[in-house]
């Protein structure tokens, strides 16, 4: 009785610590939760965020089931000596001068002749776009090419209903008066016309013969540097594109073209000559100044 008397009122103390550091604690993740909230609403409204595109590779990997391989199952690599042609200074210049001019006459064109272009030349231009590097060397590219009217017609019809929701009731005020002066709108007579639709899919892992996954690093930024150098390789040959990314088409077009579930839709270029009537915006690129920084 009297060992009783003596230990409730540290008994009552401990208790009263206890309540006290949980109340705290929930107050401390309402805060939390609340400012996650608030930071989510104030960043906001980015209509332009495909819901199909995962840009996570461990979220992806998180989320799906199946075996994946491991590392160590991987095979060493042999190394080779590599020596690319070295130009003196003076070449060096006049390359990279003919480069910029090159590069700098391109410009996203969407108004596209039908005029037929050789596929040895598609070809070519998507093996020069699979020379891009990726993240571990694991290439989580598919383009799929379609030239078959019929196909064509049906990515238009897909990509013209989910662009006229996207520009009527997704994309916001703001956005759709920024894109007012390109004069684009939901209406694609493009997917149509040109020779070719060339519909670039970022494989969010990597299946190998044996069904096992392999993990896919960066796939979106390796998938967007093939990209760039895809423009640059049109450009090359005298083809046109525009770069469009039809905003939350991929799930419908990627059942349309039957690709597999780990490929998700980055972009969507309509490949052809210019059209004789074609024209562009008259826009201006920023200066070199406003775009280097030397230290
Ligand atoms: C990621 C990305 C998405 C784009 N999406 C579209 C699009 O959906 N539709 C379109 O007409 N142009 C699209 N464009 C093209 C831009 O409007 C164009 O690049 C920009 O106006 C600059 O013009 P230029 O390409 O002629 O230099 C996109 C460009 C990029 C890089």
């Amino acid at each position: 009785m009297a060992l009783l008397s003596v230990l409730t009122p540290v008994l009552v103390a401990v208790l009263c610590m206890v309540i006290g550091f949980m109340f705290v604690k929930s107050r401390q993740t309402e805060t939390t939760s609340q400012d996650e909230t608030k930071g989510a609403s104030k960043a906001g409204f980015r209509p332009w965020v495909d819901q199909d595109l995962q840009d996570d590779t461990e979220i992806t990997r998180e989320d799906e089931d199946g075996e994946w391989v491991d590392s160590a199952e991987e095979e060493d690599l042999p190394h080779v000596p590599y020596s690319p042609p070295r130009y003196p200074e003076e070449k060096m210049l006049q390359r990279s001068q003919e480069f910029y001019t090159l590069m700098n006459q391109r410009r996203s064109v969407r108004l596209i002749s039908p005029e037929p272009v050789p596929r040895e030349v598609i070809d070519n231009v998507i093996r020069t776009a699979g020379t891009a590097p990726s993240g571990a060397h694991t290439e989580p590219w598919t383009f799929v090419v379609v030239s078959d009217p019929e196909t064509k017609h049906q990515v238009r019809l897909i990509v013209e209903e989910e662009e006229e929701v996207n520009y009527r009731q997704r994309m916001g005020d703001k956005w759709v008066h920024d894109l007012a002066k390109l004069r684009t709108n939901w209406i694609k007579e493009y997917l149509d016309e040109a020779p070719y639709l060339v519909l670039i899919f970022k494989q969010t892992y990597g299946i190998l013969p044996d069904s096992k996954k392999k993990t896919h690093y960066y796939n979106e930024i390796s998938v967007s540097i093939s990209c760039g150098i895809l423009l640059a390789a049109l450009q090359n040959v005298g083809l046109v594109t525009v770069t469009s990314t039809p905003l939350n088409c991929g799930p419908q077009l990627r059942l349309l073209l039957k690709r597999p579930a780990n490929e998700k839709l980055l972009m969507l270029l309509p490949v052809g000559y210019p059209a004789s009537d074609a024209t562009v915006p008259d826009l201006k690129r920023k200066p070199l100044d406003d775009i280097i920084v030397h230290m």
